[in-house]
């Protein structure tokens, strides 16, 4: 089941950062205006077009902002999200999920604490990537054993 926690967005919008390499762009472009018409903050970290570029520099960029707390969460979109979550996952403090479907999101959060979510372009739809996408966004971390799991992480 999905937990939401409505009044901290009444409080506080969620700034997302987010980045992608030429393979995610149009997704990211997507994403960022279904996001854009709610209640979040957006930071574009780029790429802006579809030449082609490298995702562990996009990665860097949105790593950077969450890790500065600049951004509360981190959105990296690749061919296969792959690579991003690799790229991420190298960063202490940087718990990055590749998700394809709303259960690997919805745990990613609740278990996982998830605080970047790396998506595929080539491989995930466009509702379902706005579905992760939302659940991302609006799913609360359980905390209690599964803290000291990621406790153990670091
Ligand atoms: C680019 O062709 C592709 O390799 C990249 O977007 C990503 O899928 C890597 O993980």
């Amino acid at each position: 089941m999905m937990t939401v926690n409505p009044s901290f967005h009444e409080t506080q919008p969620l700034v997302i950062a987010f980045g992608s390499d030429h393979a995610g762009f149009l997704l990211k472009k997507r994403l960022l205006n279904l996001v854009e018409k709610q209640k979040y903050v957006v930071i574009d970290c780029g790429t802006m077009d579809q030449h082609p570029v490298d995702y562990p520099d996009f990665a860097e960029r949105v790593v950077q902002k969450v890790l500065n707390h600049q951004a509360d969460r981190g959105v990296l979109i690749c061919g296969t999200g792959i690579g991003m979550a690799m790229a991420a996952n190298r960063h202490r403090g940087i718990r990055a999920a590749c998700c394809y479907d709303v259960y690997q999101t919805l745990m990613a959060r609740q278990h996982n604490d998830a605080n970047v979510l790396c998506l595929g372009e080539r491989v995930v739809d466009e509702k379902m990537a706005h579905q992760c996408l939302i659940t991302f966004l609006q799913t609360e971390f359980e905390g209690g054993r599964h803290q000291r799991r990621l406790d153990k992480i670091d």
